[in-house]
């Protein structure tokens, strides 16, 4: 009989307001999980379970989980294929690390079908070339979050680099994934190139006070600040019609702050406390309905574990 090694690789917050490319959370609810088994020659083939959220790519060098599982394999000198098969658990185009949540429980799955020679933190290369396949660019702020979990700092420019933000307080999120597409490539093509030096400065500075209100557990002005980018999300709030009565929905009910989660559709709430949070994607779930589209809501908090392989 063959053996087949499994990975899970879960969803992820990213940007968070200010921290465009440089900010991202782990999450619980929303998994992919990719199977490996090892075949003797040196074709890699990708099959989507039919009883996952969504199909894609069955091109191995076009899919983010099979070209993240190649490197891995390049990179351990095996020689041989694989038959992988992805049951994904988070939706394309969501704003919430799909492409990423694949990328890294390709490389994972691949990782443990080798007799896992390499550490995460070896798998961080594999898992960003994964990625860029789809989204046209190595950005880490879903990848780091998804493999490693947690709340993660990354450099934009050198993904390999993080830091993982500690936290004395219990982030809950309201989270709803309106049933709109946005690709993250046709979402990055709308951003200006460049900015002023005002507005630059502006920004890091909201990002530093983003990071230490996060690492001293204040909520409240995690909230505050997660709203505060006027520079990536008021464009990217064009293509979300109902973004701002969702928006101003969560915060009727008693929201800390809401934003874009990545490119959106995906948009997050910050409440303080689980019951809060579900109350809270509720009358979010409410506010996309009165705009006639579809949605999933949920309550949602940090996964500190990440990726993982059985
Ligand atoms: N930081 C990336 C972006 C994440 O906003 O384009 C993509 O989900």
């Amino acid at each position: 009989m063959e053996t087949s090694f499994s990975a899970f690789a879960p969803a992820s917050l990213s940007n968070l307001g200010p921290g465009f490319d440089s900010l991202g959370i782990g999450l619980s609810t929303w998994k992919d999980e990719v199977r490996v088994v090892l075949i003797q020659e040196p074709n890699f083939s990708v099959s989507f379970d039919p009883t996952g959220c969504w199909s894609g790519p069955i091109d191995p060098f076009r899919n983010t989980a099979s070209v993240s599982a190649m490197h891995v394999a390049t990179k351990a000198g095996y020689e041989g294929g694989a038959r992988m098969t992805i049951q994904k658990g988070v939706r394309a185009g969501s704003g919430l690390g799909s492409s990423a949540a694949s990328a890294v429980a390709g490389a994972l799955a691949m990782n443990a079908a080798l007799g896992s020679p390499f550490s995460k933190t070896e798998l961080i290369a594999s898992c960003l070339a994964g990625e860029s396949v789809v989204s046209g660019a190595v950005h880490g702020d879903n990848v780091l979050p998804s493999l490693m979990g947690g709340i993660v700092l990354v450099e934009p420019d050198s993904p390999t680099t993080f830091q993982h933000i500690q936290t004395s307080c219990l982030l809950h999120f309201a989270i709803l994934l309106p049933n709109i597409e946005v690709f993250t490539e046709e979402a990055r093509s709308l951003l200006p190139d460049h900015v002023s030096l005002h507005s630059a400065a502006i920004w890091a500075s909201r990002l530093a006070q983003l990071v230490l209100a996060i690492s001293n557990g204040d909520l409240s002005r995690i909230g505050q600040l997660v709203m505060e980018d006027d520079i990536v999300e008021p464009v990217r709030a064009r293509l979300i019609k109902p973004y701002r009565d969702i928006k101003l929905a969560a915060l009727k009910e008693g929201a800390l702050g809401c934003a874009l989660s990545g490119s959106g559709p995906a948009m997050f709430a910050v409440c303080d406390s689980e019951d809060s949070a579900l109350r809270i994607s509720k009358s979010m779930h409410l506010a996309c309905m009165r705009h006639h589209i579809e949605s999933l809501a949920i309550s949602d908090h940090v996964n500190f574990v990440g990726a993982f392989s059985n």
